[in-house]
């Protein structure tokens, strides 16, 4: 996923530019590029690497003009170079444009713009908007017109900005998230709401189709057929405050140290909003989960929840393999799809599948204004402020927090648990009281190639969820095992020294997982265990505060989430911008 951003006002542009993709950052980090007007000519800028480093040495922050479009790149067609890099121009530097998504048929466009004559200068898709721009507007006076035209000639997903020598910065959107900013001293287009959420907090989330054009007086919407439209303005309910590092020296831990704070929180849903999620799930047939990544995990803990609790069936399916499933999701059914940033793009194309089945939707969403609330028939929030590291950390825990008050409400009498807010007691002031331990193991473990990470039961998501963590932070291979699963395989893997991470609380679980711990370090495992009972088959211990047993899985992932961050560190990887990856997957 990339972040665009365009902005027309009093400032100049380029600086504010760069400060807002500094805050956009964290969707794709592969490339940089600013392009401004001043009177007629249109200047660019752009290199690999990030938003800091290329600013200092191409001055980015110095480009005149009161008109700007900017980008940092997540590739995906064409390589990380600084011709791949946006913005991408058309054949006369008449037009230049920023692109996130995915132009699914560019290969077909180009060789037809080729044709007609146009010299292309980079391998992306993007630049294709480019010269369709251009042979419009040879057409076409009507900036209007010419987007319409070009949007015509475009498959796949995408949300582009364009800067015309004119004067007109225009946008338009199919697919991928684009927001107006009203500001006092000048409006933006941005692919999300922290690109102008230091200069304003009124918003215009742009539907599907959508067409805007700015100019220093105006802004203007259109609907596909050019007719003039009006959207609402929306009050962005987060505060800056939450987009800053403060005492921390990564967003990552300090993600995790708002846990704290924000799994009580999370728990803390409007009654009403509650209710109505309730009684979306009671009055369903079939229960379907669904989700990528950490939020896949989150659906995998559902399932045991909804079981074990509620004694409710259901399917959990991986968004990206949910069209190949043919699930018999139906007018009965009901869709719970799980999602930090309501963008993920398989997320979305299982929310389309299961609509297009005539069943409910209930999304569970950290940004409440994303295109998955917006495509839902209900919405609960888990409220836990903007997570810009794109590990997902403290958007995991509230997940789980909303999960299982939801679940709660959908138990008979006495399988409910305590959902005050004060369940945990201090349990979560204890576990996040000091990393120095884990900094130690860590620092003992860090040369590891490989970590295992064993849970039973609803422990078995958490260690998936561990492993990915470790993963994406650390880039050392771990993997989550069901601790029943290990005489089956996984036990062929255990050499002397092998790193393996148990988590076993005492719980209906805990002797059945100290028998693997027992088969694991027979055969030369070192064992790192999770609890809140130590154990001499432990060479290192984790302590886990006592709580209601079945609050555990929202606990027991804090001490991994902090180790792989620590790991990450010992490795001389940014926590914040895991290689190779982005904080949502905006294209499939
Ligand atoms: C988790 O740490 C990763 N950043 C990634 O797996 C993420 O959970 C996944 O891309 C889903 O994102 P979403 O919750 O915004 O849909």
């Amino acid at each position: 996923m990339c972040s665009i951003i365009g902005y027309i006002g009093k400032c100049m542009a380029a600086s504010v530019i760069v400060e807002s993709l500094k805050k956009m950052e964290y969707r794709g980090y592969d490339s940089v590029g600013i392009a401004t007007l001043e009177r007629d000519r249109i200047l660019l800028r752009k290199d690999v690497g990030k938003v800091m480093d290329v600013d200092s040495s191409l001055q980015l922050n110095n480009m005149p003009g009161q008109i700007g479009i900017g980008h940092t790149r997540w590739a995906t067609h064409g390589g990380i170079t600084k011709l791949n890099a946006h913005p991408h121009t058309d054949c006369t530097n008449n037009v230049v444009v920023v692109h996130n998504g995915i132009i699914d048929n560019y290969q077909q466009l180009k060789d037809t713009l080729i044709k007609q004559g146009h010299i292309f200068k980079s391998q992306t898709d993007s630049e294709v908007i480019a010269h369709l721009i251009e042979t419009y507007l040879k057409k076409f006076d009507d900036v209007k017109k010419v987007i319409i035209e070009t949007c015509k000639q475009l498959c796949g997903s995408y949300a582009f900005v364009a800067i015309f020598k004119s004067g007109l910065i225009a946008g338009t959107r199919l697919d991928e998230p684009l927001i107006i900013g009203m500001g006092n001293d000048g409006n933006f287009i941005s692919s999300d709401v922290l690109g102008f959420l230091e200069y304003t907090d009124k918003a215009i989330f742009l539907d599907n189709h959508d067409i805007v054009i700015l100019d220093h007086q105006h802004v203007n919407l259109f609907d596909f057929n050019g007719n003039s439209v009006s959207r609402p303005i929306t009050q962005v309910a987060w505060e800056l405050g939450d987009i800053d590092k403060g005492k921390y020296a990564h967003y990552t831990i300090k993600e995790i140290h708002q846990q704290k704070n924000s799994i009580p929180m999370a728990f803390q849903i409007d009654p009403i909003s509650l209710q109505k999620a309730v009684d979306l799930v009671s009055s369903s047939k079939n229960i379907f989960i669904t989700g990528s990544g950490t939020s896949y995990h989150s659906a995998l803990l559902a399932k045991y929840l909804f079981y074990k609790s509620a004694k409710i069936r259901t399917e959990i399916i991986m968004s990206s393999e949910f069209e190949y499933m043919s699930a018999p999701i139906d007018e009965n059914s009901v869709l719970i799809a799980i999602s930090q940033s309501g963008e993920t793009a398989d997320v979305l194309n299982s929310v389309k599948i299961a609509k297009e089945h005539k069943a409910k939707i209930l999304s569970i969403v950290n940004i409440s204004t994303s295109s998955l609330a917006r495509l839902s028939d209900h919405y609960v929030s888990i409220n836990c402020g903007p997570e810009m590291g794109v590990a997902a950390t403290k958007s995991f825990t509230a997940q789980l927090a909303t999960l299982y008050s939801i679940i709660n409400n959908l138990c008979v009498n006495e399988r409910s648990v305590d959902m005050s807010i004060n369940m945990f007691g201090n349990a979560l002031n204890e576990i996040l009281i000091d990393d120095s331990y884990l900094e130690k193991i860590a620092e003992d473990i860090k040369s590891v190639q490989d970590i295992y990470i064993l849970g039973k039961s609803f422990h078995y998501p958490i260690a998936l969820e561990g492993s990915l963590k470790i993963k994406e932070l650390a880039y050392i291979h771990a993997e989550g095992i069901a601790a029943g699963e290990i005489k089956h395989g996984p036990l062929a893997m255990i050499e002397l020294n092998t790193i393996v991470i148990v988590l076993n609380p005492e719980d209906e679980t805990y002797y059945d997982t100290l028998h693997s711990i027992h088969e694991m370090k027979s055969r030369g495992a070192k064992i790192i265990g999770i609890s809140n009972k130590n154990n001499d088959m432990y060479d290192y211990f984790i302590k886990l505060p006592l709580v209601n047993k079945i609050l555990y899985p929202i606990i027991e992932i804090i001490p991994i989430q902090i180790l792989s961050y620590y790991l990450a560190l010992k490795k001389d990887a940014n926590p914040d911008y895991p290689r190779n990856l982005a904080k949502s997957v905006t294209v499939k």
